[in-house]
């Protein structure tokens, strides 16, 4: 009961940081004015209007009594209301009295004056407070017609209630008002530091951003801005030694080549020169990958049309294409595109039928590529990640193969914030699953 109770709140309230603050500002101030609007109404208000309701319909009831015991000067009675009183008194003899009276249930001034009326006059009293805006029409039996006053309204509502209103209402805004402009500021730094923490994580580019707002938020935004260095030194370290090793190993090979070639056993020359093309092979696929994977930047890219480019390559190739929506998303289009075509490799040497497909869920782009090869077993599935992992050894099949690609393109996907996932595909083989937040 409880935790449901919970649940449904977590749901209704906002989410975001600046509309949660805003609530927990502007929600007292709603309350407090209703609280006050509501003592207002019903202690000043409703009691002013009640008394002032009451003294109206006894001076009507002197002027009936007066106009009705009075047997000659009648006329000189009407005189003396109509000058002294805010009111208008005429009477017509052998009117109809009118059965309905058009009032406003809801209306808390009509329903004091009919109170008081009824406990005066009984049944024999008719008003309206609606055909005329300012005044009330008031009705009372006299003998065989009526006897009409028509009186302003302020003679029965204390005229402050739009006073009262407008003066509740307006520094409410303006509290609310201000609040906004305030948290939105404060709210702003943690925000950009989320957007940029984000995009670090995706591996876009992130230029350096000054902390700003509150203590805390800046020492937030101080130590991520450290972390984000040291990372970024940490993984330029780490791809520059390699790839100087790897640059640095190809002139031994180079020369070992050449030394082979004099050697007079030509059949193990042929053989450890083999070994050494698949070394320079395995070089010179990392040092180009190490090398676009440092300098590009990200671009705004429409997937769908990106992957029908690269596919135009693989024409005459048993490919379905199956791509559902049409989504951009920032990524290094280089990069991508190598990934897809390792991948791409793969299906195409292991399988014969390939399908690529793409979809979008909530956060993710997904593009699957299955193939109706020989798949790999569950067990594999984490070791083919890593470089210079290769099933194949056993299998004897596509001996070109150095075995970075899927790894390569598990780098790739990773710096972008996504990540590679394998399963069986439809089609009995391998299924990649490569997902790209947007
Ligand atoms: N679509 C696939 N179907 C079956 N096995 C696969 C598939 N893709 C990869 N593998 C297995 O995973 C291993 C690693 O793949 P990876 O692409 O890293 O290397 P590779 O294709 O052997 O060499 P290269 O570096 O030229 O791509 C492969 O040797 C292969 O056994
Ligand atoms: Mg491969």
């Amino acid at each position: 009961m409880l935790y449901g109770l919970n649940n449904f709140f977590k749901k209704i309230l906002p989410k975001r940081l600046f509309y949660r603050s805003l609530l927990i500002v502007a929600a007292p101030i709603i309350l407090l004015q209703i609280i006050i609007t509501v003592v207002f109404f019903d202690s000043l208000w409703i009691k002013a209007n009640k008394g002032m309701t009451r003294s109206l319909v006894n001076e009507v009831k002197t002027l009936f009594e007066i106009y009705n015991d009075n047997k000659n000067n009648k006329e000189e009675i009407l005189d003396i209301y109509n000058k002294n009183f805010d009111f208008v008194v005429r009477v017509k003899e052998n009117q109809i009295f009118p059965s309905e009276i058009p009032e406003r249930w809801y209306s808390p001034m009509d329903r004091s004056l009919r109170r008081e009326l009824k406990s005066v006059f009984g049944e024999s009293y008719w008003f309206d407070t609606i055909t005329y805006k300012e005044k009330v029409d008031l009705r009372i039996k006299y003998k065989n017609g009526i006897l009409q006053i028509s009186f302003p309204k302020h003679k029965i509502a204390p005229s402050s209630a739009r006073i009262f209103a407008l003066w509740i209402t307006l520094p409410g805004f303006l509290l609310i008002f201000i609040a906004i402009v305030f948290l939105k500021n404060q709210t702003r730094p943690i925000v950009n530091l989320a957007k940029v923490a984000e995009k670090f994580g995706k591996g876009e580019f992130v230029k350096e951003f000054k902390p700003s707002g509150a203590k805390e938020i800046r020492q937030a935004t101080y130590e991520f801005e450290r972390m984000r260095k040291r990372i970024s030194i940490h993984l330029n370290q780490r791809s520059e030694m390699l790839s100087g090793i790897s640059h640095d190993l190809r002139t031994p090979l180079t020369r070992l080549k050449l030394q082979l070639a004099l050697l007079k056993q030509q059949d193990l020359a042929k053989k450890m020169g083999d070994d050494i093309e698949e070394m320079e092979r395995m070089l010179n696929e990392y040092l180009e990958f190490s090398r676009h994977q440092k300098t590009e930047e990200t671009e705004m890219t429409d997937l769908n049309i990106f992957v029908e480019d690269i596919l135009k390559k693989y024409e005459g190739k048993n490919i379905k294409i199956n791509l559902e929506e049409n989504s951009k998303i920032n990524i290094r289009p280089n990069s991508i595109k190598r990934c897809l075509v390792n991948l791409l490799d793969n299906a195409l040497s292991y399988g014969e039928k390939v399908e690529v497909i793409t979809k979008k869920t909530v956060n993710n782009l997904l593009i699957l590529i299955d193939d109706n090869g020989p798949g790999i077993p569950e067990n594999e599935y984490q070791n083919v990640m890593k470089p210079f992992y290769r099933i194949d050894k056993s299998r004897g099949q596509n001996k070109s193969g150095v075995g970075l690609g899927l790894s390569i393109a598990n780098d790739i996907i990773r710096s972008h914030g996504g990540n590679i996932s394998l399963e069986k595909s439809p089609m009995n083989g391998l299924r990649v699953k490569v997902s790209l937040p947007f």
